[in-house]
């Protein structure tokens, strides 16, 4: 196998977003600090981003970050209302009440408790542009109204694809953008960071992080645009193509050789 040979413990660019491998760029750092604030205040946020430009990793730093409040993190976020707060009940320990104000009545009682608790409730709804009507996002705003002595019982961030911005747009949500106190829009790496990303994983998978070429990095830049997704794809292709070749440092033709084996 390729670890061996490039003196790696682990492959550097697996596909799950591994917290232990967070590289924080610029983006994805102010990402991270302002929904921290939004948490911190109670507030409603929305981040989008490229599919694979590091969303859901940031989620699950935020969560590793915060040892303090209490997460539900909704990932299939195609659900009715009702079935929206049925999940975000399960998610509390309360049990299924069949009607809807019974259900609301019970979240409500424990967003309280945490309340009293001095703990925090956040919910994350990934891949928002799921959801699939306007009843569901009026659901959220509801939730959001939740007050005790002018404080929110709960912050939401919606996360999603850069469609999930332009939805909001239309009209019929300007109750829910008047709620929705932060945006935030993550954007690829650049070729430095792209260059320091691919990096920094080899480093964590325990390599030396010359197994590519400078040029060879730049090539990945270049072809992924700065994609995490797209550049892990990439690398670890080129890993497999410069291991056949018994190749280190991996050049850009080996690169070259990989790019053109995917579609990306
Ligand atoms: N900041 C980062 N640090 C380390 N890996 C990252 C980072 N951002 C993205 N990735 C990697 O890129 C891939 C796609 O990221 P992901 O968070 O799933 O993107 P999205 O949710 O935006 O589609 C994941 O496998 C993850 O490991
Ligand atoms: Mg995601």
């Amino acid at each position: 196998m390729f670890k061996s040979f490039y003196g790696l413990r682990e492959r550097p660019f697996g596909k799950t977003p591994d917290p232990r491998f967070l590289y924080l760029s610029k983006e994805h750092e102010e990402a991270l600090a302002r929904l921290e604030y939004a948490i911190e205040e109670r507030d409603m946020a929305v981040l989008t981003g490229d599919i694979g430009s590091g969303k859901t990793t940031i989620s699950r730093a935020l969560m590793d970050r915060n040892q303090k409040d209490h997460f539900i993190l909704i990932v299939n976020p195609r659900l009715s209302p009702t079935q929206l707060l049925r999940e975000i009940a399960r998610r509390l320990d309360l049990d299924l009440k069949h009607f809807r104000s019974d259900l609301l009545e019970d979240i409500s009682n424990r967003l309280l408790e945490f309340y009293s608790e001095n703990r925090g409730v956040v919910l994350i709804v990934d891949e928002a542009q799921l959801i699939p009507t306007k009843s569901t996002f009026d659901e959220l705003r509801l939730l959001s109204n939740f007050q005790l002595d002018d404080v929110n019982l709960v912050s939401i961030i919606l996360i999603g694809q850069p469609e999930l911005r332009e939805r909001l747009k239309h009209p019929t949500y300007s109750a829910l953008r008047q709620r929705i106190g932060m945006w935030y829009h993550l954007t690829n790496l650049n070729e430095k960071e792209t260059i320091n990303y691919i990096k920094h994983r080899i480093k964590i998978a325990g390599g030396k992080p010359s197994i590519f070429s400078e040029s060879a990095m730049k090539y990945i830049f270049e072809k992924t645009n700065g994609v995490p997704r797209i550049i892990n794809t990439l690398a670890t292709n080129s890993l497999l193509v410069g291991f056949e070749k018994e190749e280190n440092p991996i050049t850009i033709e080996s690169v070259k050789e990989a790019s053109k084996e995917l579609v990306l």
